[in-house]
């Protein structure tokens, strides 16, 4: 559950933020001026706040630095109409989230509403990862038993001692967000905000701005000036995810702020200080780039100073009975269902599998089993057809790596253009299952993830797949997709 703070006097403002977030998963509470916020605060306890930055009583602004005396980590998001523009950059220096011009742009209102209660979350949910997890209480945690990820739980205690830069690598799926977070959570900064900031997924004209500011007219578009998340997150820490992809001129400026602590706003020249401890990702091999020129070698090397590698779920199968365990009680404690158990054939078929996703991938499965599964015990026929194919032979294998590569080098690519080659690949893999009816096949898969993604509910099931809710309840009976957990 989000709990969302509206402060603004306007009762057409506050109306229409109830209707734009109302969902089951969000609480919404709204109050008309700063004063009331901060009395609200304690008792509401929100994940985040937006706050319009004109407020008769006490301004957005003062309410703004005494919410942000309380709690640090609390993201507040200010709403402006024109002309009151440089009070929200004076906002963005006192450390706001983000500001958003009044009216509003409603899926980038979205998109900044979903960013902020992620980041509010990784802030939030402290994330264990000594002692193992083996008692009844599932909190967020790393679990690994194998040598390898005692070797990674050791060098994060060592990096949440000290403000020392660190590099994360592990293929997809492996725990490298949930590493970085735990080193926030266990370090001296964890009073302070974490921003997590993915490379890859914001354009690249857009990057730098996004990192370091901009002045008022550096480059069209840029009709006011725009405080960076190096400059906002002061004291706190940054997680700079799918670090690879970061454009070059980007490495550069980034490369000051490590060396110097450093850095100016695009299109500006003064100097500007920072203080932000930086984490930073990858799914990508770096040396690689660094010998292709794509990466900085000097950039590499300041970030390389401790490197946590990540090896795969496959050469670690030991960790998988554990994890297995770990994510039985926590999706149960989700669904508010007993924990349910696997059957020995089960758990000889997850340990034989390569587990190309690593441990995501094993975390869906387990998802998608409870979801399907009728009885007690999941059965080998809940799990994917890939994991309990005993040995997986070559084609689905190489063409499961060219999915990985083409997704990865391609994020931007439109969606259009990828349906085709995703369909192509659709009957090459029916191709291979004798008798499999394609159609139907998809349908019924993309309706078990769409239930999972939206923890069961129809409603926003059925949006996300573009049918009506009477649509998907028919196909729920007639794929016998059972109604169980918390299919609501
Ligand atoms: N050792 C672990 N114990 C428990 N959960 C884990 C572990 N490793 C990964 N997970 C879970 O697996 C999922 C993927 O983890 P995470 O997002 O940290 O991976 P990642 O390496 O950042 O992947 P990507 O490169 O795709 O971004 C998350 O739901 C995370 O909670
Ligand atoms: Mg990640």
């Amino acid at each position: 559950m989000n709990k969302l703070l509206l402060v603004d006097d306007e009762a057409d403002v506050r109306y229409s933020f109830r209707r734009l977030f109302d969902a089951p998963d969000m609480e919404i509470v709204s109050c008309g001026s700063g004063e009331e916020a901060l009395r609200l605060m304690p008792r509401v306890r929100p994940d985040l706040v937006i706050m319009d930055v004109r407020l008769g009583g006490l301004s957005g602004l003062e309410t703004l630095r005494r919410l942000r005396e309380k709690d640090a980590k609390l993201p507040v998001i200010m709403m402006t109409a024109y002309g009151t523009t440089q009070t929200a950059i004076e906002a963005m220096k006192l450390g706001a989230y983000d500001y958003l011009l009044k009216p509003f742009d409603v899926p980038k209102l979205k998109q900044l509403v979903h960013a902020a209660l992620k980041d509010a979350r990784a802030m939030r949910e402290v994330v264990s990862y000594q002692p193992l997890l083996e008692s009844e209480d599932y909190a967020l945690g790393i679990v690994g038993r194998s040598e390898a990820m005692q070797n990674v739980f050791k060098l994060i205690g060592q990096l949440s001692a000290s403000d020392a830069t660190a590099l994360i690598t592990g293929e997809s799926g492996t725990g490298k967000e949930l590493v970085a977070r735990a080193i926030y959570h266990h370090s001296r900064r964890s009073g302070r905000a974490f921003l997590a900031i993915n490379c890859a997924a914001i354009p690249e004209p857009l990057l730098e701005s996004e990192l370091f500011g901009h002045e008022r007219g550096a480059f069209t578009g840029a009709t006011c000036q725009r405080i960076g998340k190096f400059e906002q997150c002061h004291g706190g820490t940054i997680f700079l995810d799918e670090i690879a992809d970061m454009p070059l001129a980007t490495q550069a400026k980034m490369l000051r702020v490590l060396q110097a602590g450093t850095f100016e706003r695009v299109g500006g020249n003064q100097p500007l200080r920072t203080d932000v401890r930086i984490i930073a990702a990858t799914n990508k091999p770096l040396e690689p780039a660094v010998a292709r020129r794509e990466f900085r070698e000097d950039l590499f090397y300041r970030l390389n100073v401790v490197r946590i590698a990540i090896p795969p779920l496959r050469d670690r199968r030991d960790d998988i009975p554990l994890l297995v365990n770990y994510f039985l009680g926590k999706l149960a404690g989700q669904t508010r269902q007993k924990p349910r158990s696997v059957s020995p054939e089960v758990l000889a078929a997850l340990g034989r599998y390569r587990w190309p996703g690593n441990v995501r991938e094993l975390e869906n499965a387990i998802q998608r089993a409870l979801v399907v599964g009728k009885g007690d015990a999941i059965l080998p026929g809940d799990l994917p057809a890939e994991v309990t194919r005993e040995a997986p032979g070559p084609a689905p294998d190489a063409a499961r790596g060219g999915v990985a590569g083409t997704e990865a080098g391609g994020a931007s690519a439109p969606v259009p253009e990828e349906l085709p080659m995703l369909a192509g690949r659709l009957f090459q893999w029916a191709r291979q299952q004798a008798g499999l009816k394609v159609l139907p096949a998809v349908e019924r898969e993309l309706i078990i993830r769409a239930l999972v993604e939206t923890g069961g509910n129809q409603v926003r099931a059925a949006r996300l797949l573009g049918i009506t809710r009477a649509t998907l309840r028919k196909r729920i009976e007639r794929f016998h997709i059972r109604r169980a957990i918390a299919i609501r």
